[in-house]
């Protein structure tokens, strides 16, 4: 696909971005349906910006402290961008009801579980702790409920014995940066 007829997409992080970067280097293969437009995060001292600076993409950092005001000012900033897909990749705030609302259908989730297991924080510690057999990821629609939409792609990774959540969250993350991309060429094909 032409960069112009790509889905004009916005990534939004909290942390390091490595999703981020995955999805950008997906985005610029022929193939993929996306291109990547705006960087939003919720913190300004997140890595994954130096990254969105280097490679020039939009970037918009919000306070979401105060959470309705901001989420007006980031739908205006979508809508002016024609933004038609959201991808969330390690973004660590909860989006109220009415913004996903208003983009229903269009926001995704990467999350570092095989859900509906373990939804929310600390994923790898409780499947670690709880003795399962394997974790893994998923990417989901995002709906009103936390971790909860429908699911798109999911991805197994054996635990192994001698894993420390660490250790599994550094597989499990590998995998996510393949998964992402997968579950999008799904999305749209
Ligand atoms: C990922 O494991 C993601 O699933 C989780 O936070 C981590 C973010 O990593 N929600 P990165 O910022 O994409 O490197």
């Amino acid at each position: 696909m032409i960069g112009t007829n790509k889905i004009k997409t916005a990534v939004f992080i909290s942390g390091t971005g490595s999703n981020l970067k995955a999805l950008y280097k997906f985005s610029l293969k022929k193939k993929s349906p996306i291109k990547i437009n705006l960087v939003i995060s919720n913190y300004k001292n997140a890595k994954g910006l130096l990254f969105s600076k280097k490679k020039k993409i939009n970037t918009k950092i919000f306070n979401f402290n105060k959470m309705i005001l901001i989420e007006n000012k980031i739908l205006k900033e979508l809508k002016k961008r024609k933004i038609k897909l959201i991808c969330l990749a390690g973004f660590m705030k909860i989006l109220s009801k009415n913004f996903i609302k208003k983009f229903k259908g269009k926001i995704i989730n990467i999350h570092p579980s095989l859900l509906p297991k373990y939804k929310g924080l600390n994923t790898h510690q409780r499947a670690i702790h709880n003795k399962d057999k394997f974790s893994g990821c998923t990417v989901h629609f995002v709906n009103q409920k936390l971790d909860s939409g429908k699911i798109i792609l999911q991805k197994k990774v054996k635990i192994l014995k001698l894993d420390t959540s660490k250790s599994l969250a550094k597989r499990i993350l590998k995998e996510e940066h393949k998964l992402f991309p997968k579950a999008i060429m799904k999305m749209y094909s």
